[in-house]
């Protein structure tokens, strides 16, 4: 497995998403036994870079990992996010980056995952009503404390990035992006190269679309995310089949599965970004993580750049307003 730094945080460039282990898809929550098995599946292969957050369960996730990674903890890079859980205020859900709310979040994961330090965390949303400065500021309190190593954001628009890393130093941007969901080319990625962050590409399979095992939704669990996600339903979702067909066509050519075509297209993208792609199951652990060998051709490469955007947002529109672009 290949190393790459974002910033001065080393990491393998094929990490491991945990979220789908406890909420989100078809089957989270459903079997313990084999989640852990895949976080140990990762640590063979050399996989070091687990990406969690409090809200994934709410607060389940952290636990699992803290289970899973008991006598292993030195052996990875352990990533989670703040910010999506008010413990003052609502709780799970609303928006709060608030000093007092950091301070609050971080103890409970340090608990959670079994760890004194939490190697990359990451503020999961902007908050408007918070100064971004003042969260940054929290943050880098925590890294003079040790309770934390590094500064992430996720889905920040440039001029946060900005604002935030004059303060704290940002290790790394954690946003969508894969060839289902372009967005981080145009502002983003410029922004972070010019300021020396890294990039943590999220949902890298296209929430498992690109992988071409999903050719109908009748099989999505109620409280499965894709159920009402645009991308997924109606025309949209015929539509984007076809770009799912596209990276399978290159994957016949390369011997590669989609998955791996997708994963190795982001992996050409730059030394600077390491993706997570998500999974509870030993078996496609193992098929992602092969992709560290799948070399694309430039003829390769350029077919699936120059791919059609997929149809519909990627979110609802609730969920949207949360983002910056
Ligand atoms: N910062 C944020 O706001 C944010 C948002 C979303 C996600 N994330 C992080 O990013 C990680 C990855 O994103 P994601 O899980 O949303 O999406 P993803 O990695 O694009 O796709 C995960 C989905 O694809 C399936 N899958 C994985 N490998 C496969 C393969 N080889 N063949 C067929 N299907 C496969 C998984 O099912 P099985 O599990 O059943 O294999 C799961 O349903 C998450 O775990 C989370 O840590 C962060």
């Amino acid at each position: 497995m290949h190393h790459i730094h974002l910033r001065d945080l080393e990491v393998s460039r094929i990490g491991l998403g945990a979220m789908g282990m406890s909420q989100g898809y078809t089957g989270a929550g459903t079997d313990e036994a084999e989640s852990i098995r895949t976080v140990h599946r990762a640590l063979e292969l050399g996989v070091t870079f687990i990406d969690t957050a409090e809200i994934y369960g709410p607060y389940t996730n952290e636990e699992l990992l803290g289970r899973a990674l008991k006598g292993h903890r030195d052996q990875v890079v352990l990533a989670t996010k703040f910010g999506l859980v008010s413990h003052g205020g609502d709780g799970p859900g609303t928006l709060d980056s608030s000093p007092a709310n950091i301070r609050t979040a971080v103890e409970g994961s340090l608990q959670r995952l079994g760890t004194d330090h939490i190697d990359l965390y990451y503020q999961h949303r902007v908050d408007p009503n918070v100064p971004i400065e003042d969260m940054a500021a929290a943050v880098g309190e925590l890294i003079a404390a040790g309770k934390v190593r590094a500064f992430g954001l996720s889905e920040a628009g440039p001029e946060t990035i900005r604002r935030a890393n004059a303060v704290t130093p940002v290790t790394a941007v954690q946003s969508e992006y894969s060839l289902f969901t372009r967005d981080p080319e145009a502002r983003v990625l410029p922004t972070l190269r010019e300021l020396g962050i890294g990039f943590v590409p999220f949902s890298p399979l296209g929430r498992g679309f690109l992988t071409g095992a999903i050719r109908s939704t009748d099989g999505f669990a109620e409280d499965d995310f894709r159920r009402d996600n645009p991308r997924f339903t109606g025309e949209n979702f015929q539509h984007n089949l076809r770009l799912a067909d596209e990276v399978k066509a290159v994957a016949d050519e390369v011997g590669a599965t989609p998955a791996q075509v997708a994963i190795a297209w982001l992996l050409a993208q730059g030394d600077d970004i390491a993706p997570i792609p998500g999974t509870k199951r030993v078996s496609r652990l193992e098929e992602n993580t092969a992709a560290d060998a799948v070399r694309l051709t430039p003829a390769q490469l350029d077919r699936l750049t120059s791919l059609p955007p997929a149809a519909g947002a990627t979110h609802t529109e609730a969920q949207l307003k949360m983002l910056e672009r």
